[in-house]
């Protein structure tokens, strides 16, 4: 059982944004409400980072939609799953984020950002991520991009980018809360919040701050398609995650 918020220690704020429409999923039922062995995949998410040593409050942003549903029905389980505060999510990922920070208590020295749809962070690297945001100000898990990546327009290739250098970036990233907050301030002083900002540490980049990178591990699953959930049910049949 995890313990109230009032009651847990740390100075880790952790905000899931789980308010998106799943269209990449289709079917009727929300991407965060999709069960894994029993257990939606949000709530998978949120108990595992609830574990983390630090994390003391989790909000999650959710559709407006979901939230009636969310309070009436499935509160027990939210709270038994470590979730501190539900939010109305906005019209894109940013604003969901943004809308989950004004609720953050001023406890949060530091505030961890993590999407609903990856229920497999490891807990080791949170904590290694957790220790570097406190000394680097903001720390994002990355995984190398094997890949080589092209730029197509329609059915045309017109550009193949140099692949050094290029990794992939997960989630939980991590920061400051301050450094954060001032962040989503200034993206909404210059170009606003919009579904162009994919990740947290992209506004922390265009402050001029640093972002630290270490690797997040190969099983840190995003499940965004029909495929990802097969791929998500099997690593769970197989015992490569939990
Ligand atoms: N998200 C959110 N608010 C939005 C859009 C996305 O909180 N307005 C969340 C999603 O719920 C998800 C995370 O951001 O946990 C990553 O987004 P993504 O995988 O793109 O999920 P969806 O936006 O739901 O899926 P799609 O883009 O296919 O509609
Ligand atoms: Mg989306």
């Amino acid at each position: 059982m995890i313990p109230e918020a009032a009651d847990r220690a740390g100075d880790v704020g952790m905000i899931i944004p789980a308010a998106g429409l799943g269209e990449r999923m289709g079917g009727s039922l929300r991407k965060p409400f999709i069960e894994l062995e029993g257990e939606p995949i949000l709530f998978r998410t949120c108990r595992r980072l609830a574990s983390v040593p630090g994390v003391f409050e989790i909000v999650v942003a959710l559709h407006p939609d979901d939230l009636d549903f969310f309070r009436d029905r499935l509160w027990d389980r939210a709270l038994a799953s470590g979730v501190t505060l539900a939010v109305a999510g906005g019209a894109c990922r940013a604003e969901s984020v943004w809308n989950a920070l004004q609720v953050m208590s001023a406890r949060a020295e530091l505030t961890a950002v993590h999407d609903a749809v990856r229920p497999f962070a490891a807990v080791d690297t949170v904590k290694a991520l957790i220790a570097l945001a406190r000394r680097r100000g903001a720390a994002v898990p990355v995984s190398p991009m094997d890949d080589t990546i092209k730029r197509i327009e329609g059915d045309r290739v017109t550009e193949t980018p140099r692949r050094l250098g290029l990794v992939r970036v997960q989630t939980p990233q991590v920061f400051r809360s301050d450094l954060l907050i001032e962040a989503y301030e200034y993206a909404i002083r210059t170009g606003g919040l919009s579904a162009n900002i994919t990740d947290d540490a992209q506004l922390v980049e265009a402050l001029g701050a640093e972002v630290a990178a270490l690797h997040g591990g190969a099983f840190n699953l995003k499940i965004t398609s029909a495929s990802d959930l097969r791929l998500a049910r099997a690593l769970l049949a197989a015992g490569l995650a939990q």
